[in-house]
């Protein structure tokens, strides 16, 4: 008898592409974006819900005594398992020293540029056994269960050679084998530029080395590219995902983050699944990824961890449209909880504590093209199931640094609590 069950979003027969149902306002949404049942109850059978509603009808219909199993969630509010769409949560070494020379005013991309960053993370990960980066991996994906999330993107690009990306995606894959969270991997050689080569030389190696590697492994869905001044180039971002795609890959890409290099197109014209960052663009970039039905996601937790500037919310607003919500987990962002997550898209983009909910769980589920209903609780998707230690779903993005997730749920199995 949860006090409130959240089954996703509201009225969603009318919810459009882009996640929301058309207010017009501009401000925040008038109307709820959640559906919230109040007094319900969900049955799990055979790892897909069977059925939700108010608990007096269900349990009359499915008597708890035939249950092998019941979760007593009085007083509790029950929610789809969370989504993190965009991690890169598989690496080695420590790198808490940069944070304090970002505090003493080195900039991000200073370090990067002097073979700090991305490129000393590669430089832990070459030296890494594959066993290594998969029990560091298995650690961190225990605590980001018992925060909640149970489907999650992992991106590989700490190896920046065919050889050690072929590691990571190999401890990406050994993870997923052995940890209820569900594993999407994303192959992202085009992470940075490796410092005995250039941009152009290096773009030729992923494309002609990297990418049929991956693609005769089998070990990735989707491919990545970080489009960003001294990084990648407009152009060679789409050279890459068109010849991933070729490979059998959906593109994904990191772009506006520090400079707006124009990736909003790029996105588009690669049909990508989601574009991610987006710090930098322009109303008229938002536009060019909605009409593309490409995902924005926006990652807060490195926004805060870059200085607290986050991203306007007016255009996508404007737009009837909810972003997804990535924990962008990786050592520039030690943050794993989407629950922080959401914390900061209200705190620090305006969003409700609804939006935010929405932006972690199905949002999220569109930005790794998981349309089978993951991220909603209702009849025939999938049984992962977060149990809040709290009467209402405001409490996980209000009560930011207590442990308010309980038990956890994956194919209808308890999986942490
Ligand atoms: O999404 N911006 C590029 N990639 C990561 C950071 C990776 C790192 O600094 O190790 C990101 O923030
Ligand atoms: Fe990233």
């Amino acid at each position: 008898n949860a006090n409130e069950l959240v089954t996703g979003p509201a009225n969603s027969a009318e919810t459009d592409a882009a996640g929301t149902t058309p207010n017009g306002s501009g401000g925040p949404p008038d109307g709820p974006v959640l559906s919230v049942l109040p007094d319900a109850a969900v049955v799990l059978e055979d790892g897909e819900v069977a059925a939700v509603g108010s608990s007096d009808e269900l349990t009359r219909e499915y008597p708890i005594d035939n249950a092998d199993e019941a979760l007593d969630a009085s007083g509790k509010c029950v929610l789809p398992g969370f989504v993190d769409p965009h991690t890169h949560a598989v690496f080695a070494g420590d790198r808490s020293d940069e944070f304090e020379a970002k505090l003493r005013g080195t900039s991000y991309q200073e370090i990067l540029a002097d073979g700090g960053g991305i490129l000393r993370t590669v430089r832990a990960v070459r030296e890494a056994s594959e066993d290594e980066l998969t029990d560091s991996l298995l650690e961190r994906l225990d605590t980001m269960l018992a925060a909640g999330t149970t489907t999650l993107e992992i991106k590989s690009g700490y190896g920046l050679d065919t050889e050690t990306e072929l590691k990571l995606l190999a401890a990406i894959g050994r993870a997923d084998e052995r940890h209820p969270i569900d594993i999407v991997a994303t192959f992202m050689g085009a992470h940075a530029v490796p410092d005995d080569t250039d941009a152009e030389e290096y773009t030729t190696s992923v494309i002609e080395d990297q990418f049929p590697a991956v693609e005769q492994q089998g070990v990735a869905e989707f491919c990545d590219v970080f489009c960003e001044a001294d990084v990648f180039s407009a152009n060679q971002s789409r050279e890459i995902l068109e010849a991933g795609t070729d490979h059998g890959l959906t593109p994904k890409l990191h772009i506006d983050e520090f400079e707006n290099l124009g990736g909003s197109k790029v996105a588009a014209a690669v049909s990508a699944a989601s574009a991610d960052h987006l710090l930098q663009s322009t109303p008229d970039d938002i536009d060019t990824l909605l009409e593309a039905d490409v995902t924005p996601v926006l990652l807060p937790g490195t926004a805060f961890g870059l200085g607290g500037e986050y991203p306007d919310l007016e255009p996508y607003r404007e737009r009837n449209a909810i972003p997804a919500l990535g924990s962008d987990f990786n050592p520039n962002c030690y943050a794993k909880r989407q629950g922080f997550t959401a914390t900061l898209a209200c705190v620090g983009m305006g969003l409700t504590p609804g939006e935010a909910l929405r932006g972690i769980t199905d949002r999220a589920a569109a930005a790794i093209n998981r349309f089978d209903g993951t991220g909603t609780l209702e009849v025939g998707t999938p049984a992962d199931v977060v149990v809040l230690e709290a009467p209402s779903y405001r409490h996980l993005p209000y009560r930011y640094d207590e442990r308010v997730v309980g038990s956890v749920l994956k194919d209808g199995e308890v999986v942490s609590e």
